[in-house]
């Protein structure tokens, strides 16, 4: 038996149009896997689609906003009409906003509610909304994955972040909420996981990490690498080792982790 056989299995990526769902799109499709890239803008679909049909060409894809029960439950029917079933849900839809994070000069005083409570809505009921739609597919067959996005902002302090940081706790909890709540409920066929990448130069941290004129580190970007045991930022291909053992039988009996992703970040304590 190939515990990491996920030939054939349908994978669901919200954000699958982003830096590290297309990363995980491209490497589960060369495994054999039938993907469908959901993402909240047309061009970005298109775009993402064409480039994975040069990887292989079981992939489609939808547009779908993962805030909208409605537009997610119409996709879901399109894809149990293509597929006839759903085996993996893949939460890579997030991100931050400019006024959710504090600024160099700024102080929590200054944080703009608005976006806070923007940046809770897409990375918590982006995940949130997703796995109760496809996952009551899931619960028909009695078997399915979820899998979320956490980060390392979610279990210790990581300063000017504070919305992103909220709303990933939040995830940490909710997976093993679900995790517990579907396997009680549902039987041991589902499980739902998440992982918590390191540093990763993504499009939401760009700015944060790297000087736009110079191209060099910033401060902040230098400080990450000197508490990084491993002293490099991640690749996005890194994740896919573990999103491929998480998707496949090789995990069979892990439900409710969150799997960090970190060169060692998280268990460093600076000293
Ligand atoms: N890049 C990193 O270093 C890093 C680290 C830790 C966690 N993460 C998390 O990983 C996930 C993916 O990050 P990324 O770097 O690939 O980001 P990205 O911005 O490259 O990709 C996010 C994708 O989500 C899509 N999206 C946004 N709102 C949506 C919505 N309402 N419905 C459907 N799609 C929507 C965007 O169009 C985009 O294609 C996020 O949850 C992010 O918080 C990233």
């Amino acid at each position: 038996m190939n515990l990491f056989d996920i030939e054939n299995k349908v994978i669901l990526i919200t954000g699958g149009g982003g830096v590290l769902g297309g990363e995980m799109a491209n490497y589960l499709l060369s495994k054999g896997a039938n993907i469908v890239i959901l993402d909240y803008k047309e061009e970005i679909v298109n775009e993402a689609v064409e480039n994975l049909k040069k990887v292989k060409n079981t992939v489609t894809g939808f547009v779908c906003n993962a805030l909208d029960e409605e537009s997610l439950k119409k996709v879901a029917d399109k894809i149990i009409d293509q597929h006839g079933k759903i085996d993996i849900l893949i939460n890579a839809a997030g991100g931050n906003m400019p006024g959710a994070t504090i600024g160099v000069d700024q102080t929590i005083f200054d944080v703009n509610i608005d976006h806070f409570k923007k940046v809770v809505d897409l990375n918590l009921f982006g995940s949130i909304l997703p796995a109760l739609v496809f996952g009551k597919e899931m619960v028909k067959h009695k078997k399915g994955v979820i899998i979320n996005i956490s980060s390392m902002t979610a279990q210790s302090a990581i300063t000017r972040v504070v919305g992103y940081s909220a709303s990933k706790a939040a995830i940490d909890n909710f997976t093993k909420w679900l995790s517990v709540e579907l396997a009680t409920k549902f039987g041991e066929g589902l499980r739902v996981n998440a992982i918590a990448p390191g540093f990763f130069i993504g499009n939401q941290n760009r700015n944060l990490l790297i000087d736009k004129e110079t191209g060099k580190f910033t401060d902040r970007g230098k400080t990450i690498i000197k508490n990084t045991p491993m002293k490099r930022f991640g690749e996005t291909d890194e994740l896919n080792g573990t999103i491929h053992y998480l998707c496949a039988d090789a995990s069979k009996f892990v439900t409710g982790v969150v799997l960090p992703i970190d060169g060692g970040f998280s268990a460093f304590s600076g000293v």
